[in-house]
């Protein structure tokens, strides 16, 4: 595998293998010196045209923590507000002898369109409302170190869809992994298309935590309201969202007593998900995190190394 540009481009065994060298590198996470040798002389570029706090400083401590040199290069304070256009950004900074470029841009395919331009490997850390593979990657991580094999497990999916790369990533990666997904979203916020994904979908939030749309749920993941991206009224108010769509601690209470409650974060307290649902025992926004950094590492690792096994 040369790039990671897709959710939907890994096979169920490379997805798997993925997951279990994350699992390795998850112990490093516990020791006291942090640190591996096996890209040590290589070179990674963080190229950060959008907002992100956890996915770039993830990815940064990921290479970091394999030895990686990493460099972080975002759209503001770059020649790109000089006017500079995507593909003589990219060609400069490629130009250096850098070995990966982790992208993340506004324009849903531009990342595709990079890798077609450069030599180098290149990871999609989000493109506009498209996709978002390592986020998929870290979230079945987290998933299966509460559920074990995700194999006919039912994963609701809730919120804005039409605006996720969240979604359709882990929707491409949960069905390949053998999991049932139920996308629930008013129809507004809910894509064209979407019978065509490999998932279920429906409107009503109590039915689908209830049981009675498609059966149990074995986990819930909340997705953030992206209002940064819409460009119209998508629903009346807030509040009316919050009491329709959001996971209220009555919500909460539908589940079954083992499920967990993911968010990709940021969270919007008090849209999407209430503060007794994210503080809740169930909440696994913060396991989240860490296996963000273990699965950047992993796919750092077989990218750049081309190793299969992990000998660290
Ligand atoms: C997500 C993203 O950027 O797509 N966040 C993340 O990477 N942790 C989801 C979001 O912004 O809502």
């Amino acid at each position: 595998m040369k790039h990671l540009l897709s959710a939907g481009d890994l096979s169920r065994d490379e997805a798997l293998a993925i997951l279990d060298t994350a699992e390795r590198m998850h112990a490093v996470q516990t020791r006291e010196v942090k640190k591996l040798p096996p890209l040590r002389g290589r070179t990674i570029v963080n190229l950060f045209f959008e907002d992100s706090t956890r996915t770039r400083s993830s990815f940064e401590i990921a290479g970091k923590w394999l030895s990686a040199d990493v460099i972080n290069v975002s759209a503001e304070g770059s020649s790109v507000s000089k006017g500079e256009s995507l593909r003589d950004t990219v060609l400069t900074v490629a130009a250096m002898g850098v070995d990966a470029l982790v992208v993340r841009h506004n324009a849903s395919g531009a990342v595709a369109r990079i890798a077609g331009w450069v030599d180098c490997h290149v990871i999609n850390a989000g493109d506009g409302t498209h996709e978002h593979p390592t986020q998929a990657l870290l979230d079945a991580y987290t998933l299966r170190s509460r559920l074990g094999d995700l194999t006919d497990r039912h994963v609701a999916i809730v919120g804005d869809i039409t605006h996720s790369r969240v979604a359709r990533s882990n929707v491409l990666l949960l069905a390949t992994l053998g999991a049932r997904v139920t996308l629930v979203a008013p129809p507004t916020l809910m894509p064209s298309g979407v019978h065509s994904w490999p998932c279920d979908v429906s409107w009503d939030l109590d039915d689908v935590l209830s049981g009675k749309a498609s059966g149990d749920v074995d986990a819930v993941m909340m997705l953030r309201v992206q209002r940064e991206r819409m460009s119209g009224g998508y629903f009346p108010t807030e509040r009316e969202y919050a009491i329709s769509y959001g996971l209220s601690p009555e919500r909460l209470d539908l589940l079954g007593a083992d499920a967990p409650v993911l968010h990709p974060g940021p969270m919007n307290r008090g849209l999407e998900i209430s503060s007794v649902a994210a503080d809740s025992a169930r909440s696994m926004v913060l396991e989240q995190v860490q296996a963000g950094v273990s699965v950047r590492m992993a796919v750092l690792y077989r990218l750049l190394s081309g190793a299969d096994e992990v000998t660290v």
